[in-house]
């Protein structure tokens, strides 16, 4: 499995694919029995999840995983935490502010009162202010609203404009096909198929093997 900088690549299968452990395991939350995991010029899959966040890479975990008691102010900098070049805290804020604007005036709030749609965006807001190289995010439509989904992948599509590079579980494999650039199919920890969206969506063969790993 490969992730160009500047892609959006999409992993699809259905329940207990492996589809989080996949990232888990690229996070250096969970390690590998066997193989290797890159990032940019060297392997990662023997560091330790902290020294592989300060490497650049970002998780946004299923279920969000924020701090509920926390303001959501206070969440955004806790994302900030691993970087070690010098952050204006309020200008990176303001960045965040700009990509998800319903956030400004949560941002005292304590983080556990938003609604699901809104705390997807603080996950994703915290993953951001790491500068992450490579943005991982599981399942962040899980449980949203239809309009709260369409305004999250609206600005996972605007993030993909602006060359950042994501890899993107969900789920509902139409919803991030549509903006994914390529996509891998897991039936029981395999790759069963790989390609480019489009092609994928075109594919008559698609849903059943994206529904084999829970027949
Ligand atoms: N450490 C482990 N030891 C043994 N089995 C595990 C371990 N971690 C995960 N599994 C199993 O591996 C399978 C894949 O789990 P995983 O959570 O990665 O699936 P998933 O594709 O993310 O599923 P979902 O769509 O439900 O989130 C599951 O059957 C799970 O129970
Ligand atoms: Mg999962």
């Amino acid at each position: 499995m490969e992730v160009n900088p500047g892609e959006l690549v999409a992993i699809l299968g259905a329940n207990g694919a492996g589809k989080s452990s996949i990232l888990q395991a690229l996070a250096g939350l969970k390690r590998p029995i066997e193989g290797s995991i890159g990032l940019q010029d060297q392997y990662i899959h023997e560091l330790s999840a902290n020294e592989i966040a300060k490497k650049g890479l970002a998780l946004v975990p299923e279920g969000r995983q924020l701090f509920g008691e926390l303001s959501v102010k206070d969440n955004l900098l806790i994302g900030a935490y691993s970087r070690t070049d010098n952050v204006n805290e309020e200008e990176e804020l303001n960045e965040i502010m700009k990509r998800f604007p319903r956030l400004k005036d949560r941002i005292d709030n304590s983080a556990g009162l938003l609604s699901g749609g809104e705390q997807q965006m603080v996950a994703v807001g915290r993953a951001l202010m790491a500068k992450p190289n490579i943005l991982l995010l599981d399942e962040p439509s899980l449980g949203l609203s239809p309009a709260m989904i369409g305004e999250l992948y609206d600005a996972l599509a605007s993030l993909r404009d602006d060359g950042v590079t994501i890899l993107l579980v969900d789920q509902m494999a139409n919803l991030a096909l549509q903006v994914a650039d390529r996509a891998y199919v897991l039936e029981t920890g395999q790759i069963v198929k790989s390609g480019t969206a489009q092609e994928l969506l075109s594919d008559p063969d698609l849903e059943e093997a994206y529904m084999g790993a829970s027949a």
